[in-house]
């Protein structure tokens, strides 16, 4: 039975593979998975969403919640695998498709217990995560109404397979976006005593970010303020009357996520109207921090332990995740699982190691069982 329940559950990972979908036009994904819990008669919950699948396993209360995300990206994928995408320009290169196989392999091995399940085990297909969008339209739904606990993994390419990592409190990083307007005064090139060069108040700009972080947080905190596209000017021989910079915040001090547009907007004033130009900051939040709660990263740690994993202390990342909205109204914890990928997440040639997805689906039954057990 074990054995036909690991190669279904690579088949079907394989078949999504084949099928990608961009974040939320998930379609034919949601029919599929729709189909495969219709066919192990696991009931669906009406939830009003476009994309996406909510399921749910046993009675009564406590209620838990799994969480796998089932959307992919908007790569050309160039890994060496017979089940390579058919979608052109569209590549699951997060690897959801594994957590979406992981978490049907968890309902399939729940359902074969579920008249001794001591609660209810809520199942969350979540679109869009890859646009951070995903998690609050479940939350603006309901769906984790009454849910006392959630719980989602990631696959860690750089771990092997067979390890567990995680930690309690912060994990995943907050994201914040922002772009700079600079105002200068366009003039011909042979004569820039006629204009103000946008272009070399930007350059002291991207410069003088470098320092933000540098010379104003202890070392010992995790901040980034990465510029990542500048754009200016047409030609050789006109200075730009405008450059536009575009670039992201890291941070997981929620204080010092507050305070640094601030810091920002004063840095870039001062240096522009120095130059006799204008800056203007346009900041866009997004995703908070996820912040695991300690009981159930230990917990989960325990229940990886016994199910055999090599179990490790995560070390803090600065990438984000939209678990992070779940985390913020209900308790739980979001772990990572070795997938031994040469290639990192959202590089055109990720191959993770799907012979990780049925371990990973036994881990996750048994620690919603567990859990269930200890809310008890
Ligand atoms: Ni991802």
């Amino acid at each position: 039975m074990s054995q036909t329940l690991e190669a279904q559950l690579v088949a079907w990972r394989r078949e999504l593979h084949q099928y990608p979908e961009l974040s939320n036009e998930e379609f034919a994904t949601t029919e599929r998975i729709q189909n495969w819990l219709r066919s192990a008669d696991i009931r669906q919950l009406p939830f009003d969403l476009k994309t996406g699948v909510i399921a749910e396993i046993g009675q009564g209360e406590p209620l838990i919640a799994l969480r796998a995300d089932i959307d992919a990206l908007p790569i050309d994928e160039v890994a060496p695998v017979e089940f390579r995408s058919k979608n052109p320009g569209v590549m699951h290169a997060c690897g959801h498709d594994i957590h979406t196989s992981v978490i049907l392999g968890a309902a399939l091995l729940l359902k074969a217990r579920e008249s001794s399940l001591p609660g209810r085990v809520r199942l969350l297909f979540q679109p869009a995560e890859e646009r951070f969008g995903g998690a609050k339209t479940l939350i603006g739904a309901g769906a984790l109404e009454g849910v006392s606990a959630i719980f989602g993994a990631h696959n860690a390419p750089e771990l092997p397979v067979g390890t567990f990592a995680t930690r309690g409190g912060p994990f995943y990083a907050n994201v914040d976006r922002f772009d700079i307007e600079i105002e200068g005064k366009g003039a011909h090139a042979a004569r820039p005593q006629e204009g103000v060069d946008s272009i070399v108040i930007a350059s002291q700009i991207v410069t003088a970010l470098q320092t933000l972080v540098s010379r104003n947080y202890s070392p010992l905190e995790s901040v980034v303020v990465s510029v990542t596209r500048i754009e200016g000017g047409n030609t050789w021989n006109v200075l730009p009357q405008k450059v536009v910079l575009e670039g992201t915040v890291r941070t997981h001090n929620d204080a010092i996520r507050a305070e640094i547009p601030a810091r920002i907007e004063k840095l870039i004033s001062s240096i522009a109207e120095g130059f006799g130009g204008r800056a203007q900051l346009n900041w866009h939040g997004g995703p908070p921090a996820v912040v695991n709660t300690e009981r159930w990263a230990e917990f989960s740690k325990q229940v990886a332990a016994r199910a055999g994993y090599e179990v490790r202390h995560a070390e803090v990342q600065m990438g984000g995740e939209d678990f992070a909205f779940y985390l913020h109204n209900t308790p739980g914890t979001f772990v990572s699982i070795g997938s031994a990928s040469e290639f990192g997440l959202h590089h055109p040639g990720f191959n993770p190691d799907d012979s990780l997805i049925y371990p990973a689906a036994q881990f996750f039954s048994q620690l919603a069982e567990a859990a269930l057990q200890e809310i008890n």
